[in-house]
């Protein structure tokens, strides 16, 4: 079975338990590789506005990770993604505010990430705002996104 088949499969047998069990979470039921191939798609969207801003526009895990380290001054202090996200995107950050603990964003590491546009986008848009003030562009998110991504 081809991968478009294996989904709608997936996807069939979903429908058909959902009916007897209510309540099923379907992102519960994708596998990790469903998974990947969300934020895989995000990526390639993030490339595809990119390019519109710059045709030749192509987006590098180099790049994303010199992004996700580079350190910037908010009001007095030195902040970076990584100030919460931690150095390693592959272990729990922690905020720089409240403590609290934040999961890891490298997609191997934790396969719930970038599985929700909106979510990711959401925090993009807040994230960016609060070190930059203002949201990031397509290529910084493709970039930081494909660093993610390729974190074996
Ligand atoms: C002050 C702390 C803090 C800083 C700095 C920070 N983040 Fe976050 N980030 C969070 C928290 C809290 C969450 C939401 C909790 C979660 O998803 O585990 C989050 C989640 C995210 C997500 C959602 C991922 C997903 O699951 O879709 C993205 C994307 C993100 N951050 C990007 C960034 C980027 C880009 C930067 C740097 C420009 C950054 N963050 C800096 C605290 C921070």
């Amino acid at each position: 079975m081809n991968k478009i088949s294996l989904v709608a499969f997936a996807l069939f047998a979903l429908i058909g338990f959902s009916a007897h069990a209510a309540g099923t979470d379907d992102q519960g039921n994708l596998t990790a590789e469903e998974r990947e191939s969300v934020a895989n798609l995000l990526a390639r969207e993030y490339a595809a506005m990119a390019q519109k801003v710059d045709p030749k526009a192509v987006l590098s895990a180099e790049a994303g990770r010199a992004f996700y380290l580079k350190k910037v001054n908010v009001e007095g202090k030195e902040m970076s993604c990584a100030s919460c996200h931690s150095d390693n995107p592959k272990e729990s950050g922690k905020h720089t505010e409240t403590g609290k603990p934040i999961k890891p964003l490298a997609i191997r590491a934790n396969p719930e990430r970038f599985t929700n546009r909106d979510k990711t986008e959401s925090n993009f848009s807040k994230h960016c705002r609060e070190l930059y003030g203002k949201d990031c562009a397509a290529k910084d998110k493709g970039d930081y996104l494909i660093y993610l991504l390729t974190l074996k």
